[in-house]
């Protein structure tokens, strides 16, 4: 039988929160339906976070509202605070997505937490999203190095995968939010959150910013993760990150695993279409290989 790998298009949160350019509302949504159209199913559409700290998601809510719910795509909202999992609820996310953070240094600049305070947050907001009866995964950021404070100790990303478990989340991303794992560090982190969170399903996160994105994809999918993010064209980046780069592009990544004979139910050509897309409306190129490169065998 053919596996199915999962994929969870960013571009429109971690994609955009950081670009350069400055999209409407109406350009985020023709954005989403362009990848709805190309078969992806679970989406991050927006983030709740405060719109001084990320001016880029401040109409999230504009966004949610204006989503065609007929798709059937799930879309996701990021959030990290009661306020921001309140905004998620009313605006009817789908699923919320909540960070959890690896990195003192990072953790106070991004979002004002330690790692054990953005645990705690969690357990204080886990009950809200369950009362609401909506899917609630989280994703720890910088689990594989803090641009200030450098590489996570054995064992922090696993404690708080842990919490998040207890909390009643059922699934957890693992993020390399600044792109420094490799390969083997992957397989080890994966290990490691299996062991200490062994019932919940796990997603993996990379950012392509020293070269090592999707050997880490095939690190994470040889680990038997079967969810895997990605950003159309590669773009993304954290804006508390110096020198963030983008996510593994979806399509560079769709290629990979399906010339390699996994299922993605994405259609490549057409989400070249959306990358090319997306390059005139950003108005600036994106890292994307396909996009340069195209498909192959051709079509
Ligand atoms: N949505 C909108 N506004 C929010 C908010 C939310 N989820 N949470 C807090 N605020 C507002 C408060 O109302 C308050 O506004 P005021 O200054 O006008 O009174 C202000 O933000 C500070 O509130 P406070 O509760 O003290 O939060 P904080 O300053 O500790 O900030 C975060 C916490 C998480 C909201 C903030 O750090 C943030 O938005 N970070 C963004 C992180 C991010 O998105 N990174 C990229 C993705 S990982
Ligand atoms: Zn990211």
């Amino acid at each position: 039988m053919t596996r199915r790998i999962d994929i969870v298009e960013v571009g429109p949160r971690d994609g955009l929160q950081n670009d350069p350019s400055d999209l409407t509302t109406s350009q985020k949504l023709e954005f989403i339906e362009r990848l709805a159209e190309c078969g992806v199913r679970r989406m991050e559409a927006g983030s709740f976070v405060s719109p001084k700290a990320v001016p880029k998601m401040a109409d999230s809510d504009a966004v949610f509202a204006g989503v065609d719910r007929k798709t059937g795509v799930r879309h996701i909202a990021l959030a990290m605070n009661e306020t921001g999992v309140r905004r998620a609820i009313e605006a009817e996310a789908d699923e919320i997505n909540f960070v959890l953070v690896a990195g003192e240094g990072f953790g106070r600049r991004n979002q004002g937490m330690s790692p054990q305070e953005s645990a705690d947050k969690l357990a204080a907001c886990a009950p809200i999203v369950h009362e609401a009866n909506i899917p609630l995964s989280a994703t720890i950021a910088v689990a594989f190095g803090d641009p200030f404070d450098g590489d996570i100790r054995d064992g922090v990303v696993g404690g708080l995968a842990a919490q998040a478990q207890r909390a009643g989340v059922s699934e957890v991303g693992i993020a390399d939010t600044i792109g420094v794992a490799d390969p083997w560090v992957v397989r080890t982190r994966i290990e490691e959150v299996r062991m200490y969170a062994p019932d919940v399903y796990l997603r993996a996160h990379f950012h392509d910013t020293r070269g090592t994105g999707l050997a880490n994809v095939f690190a994470a999918i040889e680990a038997e993760v079967d969810t895997i993010d990605a950003s159309c064209g590669g773009i993304g980046g954290c804006p508390f990150a110096p020198g963030a780069t983008g996510n593994v592009a979806t399509e560079d990544v769709v290629y990979m695993l399906e010339r390699a004979g996994f299922e993605t139910g994405v259609d490549l050509s057409k989400l070249i279409s959306v990358s090319k897309w997306l390059e005139s409306v950003l108005g600036h190129s994106v890292p994307s290989a396909l996009l340069k490169a195209g498909s192959f065998p051709s079509a």
